[in-house]
Order: structure tokens, then sequence, then C-alpha cells
């Protein structure tokens, strides 16, 4: 059986070779409408496709860049940028999934940050904001620990990060992030019944990903972008390209603001 820590260390390895750097403090994984947060961050040690390294695939979604940087940042930290998510509607399984986490554990990563592009349940919200996610429900039933792995989920999104992230925007509104299979969006029922649950954000990432990380040791810290309001809740149809052109308008602003946060780690 395949062994995704074996796999990761592999991953981790060749990251070294190719880069000649040998750990990292933490890393990051940009989804729609982050990637700029890394330039403003600090300056970049190295650039690599991931194609380059075992266990990523190609993406196979617009606004993910399929590379993976390693940053120096401003505050002196080095930090992993993984621009190469795998979702699970990609079909490689759930440790395709978690790959992207357990290789910046084997880099010796111990903070996991997680961003994406989401739906917004919450009517005050509006298109380009970003929000703190504060827990999740993880609706895809799958999970990437195998056996008897009985991790302890309690603050998992780290109450400590989300409070320095306050410091540096104290207007920062969080929420219960849900994450769907995908790859269609939500139907407005799914939508009223996130809600009914306790959800505020709907998306088709992340929760799998803090899952793995935690396990795997790291602090967590999620963001989304909400690039729209949840299906029933905004009145128009939903479409990819409103995701994408949400991400752009609001990229200057929470690369900023997510590239301050991260020097504060
Ligand atoms: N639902 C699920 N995933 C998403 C959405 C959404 O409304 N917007 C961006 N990603």
């Amino acid at each position: 059986m395949e062994n995704p820590k074996l796999n990761a260390e592999a991953a981790s390895k060749t990251i070294t070779e190719l880069t000649g750097i040998e750990s990292v403090d933490m890393a990051l994984t940009l989804g729609s409408g982050w990637a700029k947060a890394a330039d403003l961050a600090g300056e970049e040690l190295a650039n690599i496709d991931a194609s380059e390294v075992p266990g990523f695939h190609k993406t196979s979604v617009s606004g993910h860049t399929g590379k993976l940087r390693i940053m120096q940042l401003e505050s002196g930290k080095k930090a992993l940028v993984v621009g190469a998510r795998t979702h699970l509607y990609e079909g490689h399984g759930v440790d395709s999934v978690a790959h992207g986490v357990l290789v910046s554990a084997a880099m010796g990563a111990k903070i996991m940050v997680l961003t994406n592009g989401a739906g917004g349940i919450n009517e005050k919200w509006i298109a380009g904001q970003p929000v703190l996610i504060s827990d999740h429900i993880n609706l895809t039933a799958s999970s990437p620990l195998k056996g008897a792995n009985f991790v302890d989920l309690t603050d998992l999104y780290s109450s400590r990060i989300r409070k320095l992230a306050l410091e540096v925007d104290p207007s920062l509104d969080s929420g219960v992030y849900v994450q769907f299979p995908g790859p269609h969006y939500e139907t407005p029922a799914e939508v009223m019944m996130a809600k009914s649950i306790g959800g505020d954000i709907v998306g088709m990432s992340t929760a799998i990903e803090a899952i793995a990380a935690r396990a795997a040791g790291m602090e967590v810290f999620g963001m989304s972008l909400i690039t729209n309001l949840a299906a029933g809740i905004q009145k128009t149809p939903l479409s990819h390209q409103e995701v994408i052109d949400a991400g752009k308008m609001a990229e200057p602003k929470i690369a900023k603001l997510l590239a301050e946060i991260v020097n504060r780690l």
C-alpha cells in the first residue's frame, strides 16, 4: 500500500535537491485570489514546477499556479508556498489532496496557512471580502487519516493566529467553513442545510487539508476570500468566471493582508 508519509518525505527530498533548501518554518497553500500574497510577504529563494516533484498533479483549475516556491519572509522565516492544490473532485483520491500539507510537514513547517475562494452564506458579506475560518464542517464523507488515528480537532483553526490576524485587521469577520465534495456548486437547498447546521462559508477544499495538517502536528490558520454569495443567497447563477474575477479584484488587498499576517507568525 502507498504510504502518504513516505511519499511526502520523498517529495521533500526532491524539493531540497532542486532548491538546496533543507527546511522551512511554515507553509502556505494559496487558493483562488491569494497567489500574490507570496510576492508581498518576502523574497523568493526558489521556484519550481510542482510537476517536477513526486506526488503533485498537474493543476486542472484555472487560478492555481502549479508552482512550489520558497520565500524568505521579511520576518526572517522561510515559507513554502504551495500553488498546486489537488481538490477531491479531481479524482486522484484523498492522499493527493493531503500531499501538499504532508510535504510541508516533511519540510519542517510548523504552521500551515490554508486559503481558498469560497461562497458566503452570511448575507452581510460581499464578494471580494476576506474572512477568517474559525472551524469547519467536513461534508465530503472522507478523511485524510487511516486506521485508529483519533486526532483532536478542538481549536483546529488556531485561535492564537486568528487573534494575530485581528490585530492586523480588526474588521475581519469569521465563520465556519463547510467543505462539499464538488465540483458542482451547491444547490440552494444544500446551502440552507449548511446554514442550519452552523456553516457560514461553502467551498470545495481546506477541511481535509486542515485535518491532515493537524494530524502532522502543525498549527493551522485558514482564510476564505468570499468570491460570491452562495447559491440561492445570491439570486444570479454562479460561475467559475465570477470566482476568478472576484479573486482578481480583491487580490491586491488580500495579498497585503495575508503578507502582513504571515510576517507576524
Ligand atoms: N461554493 C463552493 N465552492 C466555491 C464557491 C461556492 O459558492 N465559490 C467559490 N468556490
